[in-house]
């Protein structure tokens, strides 16, 4: 949610600036902007949507600097435009600020400044802290921005540039910053990906750390001016896992990068007809789990309820993450509560952490980015390493998420001395490949999408494991295609929704053989009963419903409480291919970012 680059070093800023941008893209692109300090003057440009029309302005532009910072936004309070779009400036232009995150007490500020006579040019909260910072300033930039936040409530990954001083001083509260460390020069980013074409040693900054940063290198403080001692640690990532390599987008790579992702989630955990996992909690007492999680995240929640109460026979709840805490929820010492986050920085889930917590709960935490906040909040964690997720539409993440809470279903049975279920444990090693023959349906995918591009709605419908994929693929198909779509129970369908149904309605089936099946034919024949258009996604060998389905997806056969992983990636390459077939920015849909640090 934003991106933010900050540079100071010997390279032209100018490049890095846009080279960083475009890798945080993927945070927020609805304006960029950056400013450069040239010569004793701020070079400023700022331009409405994507990184490219920035780049384009300032293409022929001849800033030889080497100090600079840049911005690209996820609008929270004011509509894109170039004066809401950062860096954001105090009233004489000598101080230049980019933000992420929400000053909740901006309006309260604002009018004190205006009332001392500040004057504001954008809709923003993040002004507020260029104006307080020009309040503060004297000669000395950290001091400005220290004595500026003492005032502020609210989350902000900040960096800012004083004309007067060739220095950055950058501070984060609840909105992720790294320091890139290289030689001779310096960078800040809000994401690793901004800053790996140049170096993969990094700092993590906690909460309240503030940077300067100059043309001697880094010094770390707090807030309280202490001198803070924060590890460099070397990122595992390289370039080539945030690059297209040859797929038209990100989303579609990434869809095809399932085998390997879900092999990496296996690699080492399935070991002698056992489950290792490195969770290092005493876990004797445990009567209950809570799961919070938001958007994908929260339908990989609930699956893992029914896996998690079908396997290890603990009883489970589900929360939404920005609910959580508002419910005033009850939790004790006995309760295990998992936060399930891709990038582990979405705000909603790391507050509902930090509540469960705060109540004694004993936590893990289900993540992809390796070193982000709730990783460094949580008491022991399961790491994805599907690599970077870059599309706005999660895929790998999901099905890797799903992949992880089957283990820990396993673990936790494997822990109370049950036997585990050889044939689940053989299909989990198959999995990978069986995700690969999967993958192979995507012609006949993109042949469908052809074909119902132009609707308007979109019903998804299962039942037991399956309803949360319903509500997956929904979900998937309305964030990157914009049409409305909605996931239900299949049996829930009579309560209300099937009014929706006519002869233009697509009622997409999650019908994969179980326990299950006699009724969904009967959903299915409730539907085709009103004119219904059936596509229908079913096991290869199951031949059922064949004449009731308009279309069959027909998926490999495999052991049912892995079938969500199987039936996930139909819906995903159907969501693909038909926002590309409307010509749509599959990668970076309207109104959306990759990881929500607001709440
Ligand atoms: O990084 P997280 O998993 O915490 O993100 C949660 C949601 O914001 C995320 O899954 C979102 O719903 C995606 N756009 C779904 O494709």
């Amino acid at each position: 949610m934003c991106g933010i680059i900050g540079y100071l070093g010997h390279q032209l800023a100018k490049d890095i600036l846009l080279d960083g941008l475009k890798k945080l893209e993927y945070r927020g692109y609805d304006s960029a902007g950056l400013c450069i300090l040239n010569d004793g003057q701020f070079f400023i440009d700022k331009k409405v949507g994507p990184v490219v029309q920035l780049e384009q302005s300032v293409a022929n532009q001849e800033i030889i600097s080497t100090t600079g910072i840049a911005h690209t936004r996820w609008a929270t309070h004011g509509a894109p435009s170039e004066n809401n779009a950062h860096p954001h400036f105090d009233c004489h232009g000598q101080i230049a600020v980019v933000h992420n995150g929400i000053i909740e007490n901006y309006q309260a500020l604002k009018e004190v400044l205006i009332s001392e006579g500040h004057q504001f040019q954008s809709e923003t909260d993040s002004e507020v802290l260029a104006h307080l910072i020009e309040k503060f300033y004297t000669d000395n930039l950290e001091t400005a921005v220290t004595k500026a936040l003492a005032l502020v409530e609210g989350s902000y990954g900040l960096v800012v540039l004083s004309i007067k001083e060739n220095k950055l001083v950058a501070v984060r509260q609840s909105s992720p910053l790294i320091i890139g460390v290289g030689v001779g020069e310096t960078f800040v980013a809000s994401d690793i990906p901004a800053i790996l074409n140049y170096t993969k040693q990094v700092i993590y900054l906690n909460d309240n750390d503030l940077a300067i940063i100059d043309s001697q290198g880094y010094h770390l403080q707090n807030l309280a001016g202490q001198v803070v001692d924060r590890q460099v640690e070397e990122v595992k990532l390289n370039v080539e896992q945030i690059e297209k390599k040859g797929f038209k987008h990100f989303m579609l790579k990434e869809i095809f990068e399932q085998p390997q992702t879900i092999s990496n989630v296996l690699a080492g955990r399935v070991k002698d007809g056992q489950i290792k996992l490195s969770i290092d909690l005493d876990l004797s007492r445990l009567k209950r789990i809570i799961i919070a999680a938001c958007g994908t995240s929260w339908h990989s929640a609930l699956i893992g309820k029914y896996l998690l109460e079908n396997i290890a026979r603990i009883p489970v709840e589900v929360d939404y993450a920005s609910e959580f805490r508002y419910r005033q929820p009850l939790v004790s010492d006995t309760d295990l509560f998992v936060a399930i986050s891709q990038s582990g920085e979405t705000a909603d889930t790391l507050a509902a952490l930090r509540e469960a917590k705060r109540q004694g709960a004993q936590t893990i935490a289900i993540v992809n980015v390796v070193g982000s906040t709730v990783t460094r909040e949580v008491d022991s964690g399961i790491y994805l390493h599907a690599g970077p997720e870059i599309g706005v539409a999660s895929t790998k993440a999901f099905t890797a998420q799903v992949t992880a809470l089957i283990l820990l279903a396993l673990y936790l049975r494997q822990l109370v001395g049950q036997p585990l279920d050889d044939g689940l444990l053989a299909d989990l090693n198959q999995l990978p490949e069986i995700v690969a023959t999967t993958l192979s349906l995507n012609n006949q995918l993109a042949d469908l999408a052809a074909q119902f591009y132009h609707t308007d709605h979109f019903l998804y419908l299962g039942r037991g494991l399956n309803f949360p994929v319903a509500l997956e693929g929904a979900l998937k198909l309305k964030e990157i295609s914009y049409i409305h779509a909605e996931g239900y129970p299949a049996a829930e369908i009579k309560h209300g929704p099937i009014a929706l149904v006519d002869e233009n309605m697509p009622v997409v089936f999650l019908a994969t053989k179980n326990d299950l099946s006699d009724k969904i034919i009967s959903n299915i024949q409730e539907i085709k009963a009103r004119g219904g258009r059936i596509i229908a996604v079913v096991d290869q060998d199951y031949d059922h419903i064949a004449e009731l389905a308009d279309h069959l997806i027909r998926v490999p056969v495999v052991n049912v409480l892995l079938s969500p992983i199987v039936n996930a990636i139909p819906l995903q390459l159907l969501a693909y291919h038909i926002a590309d077939y409307k010509g749509l920015d599959v990668d970076k849909p309207r109104n959306l970012a990759k990881s929500v640090t607001v709440e």
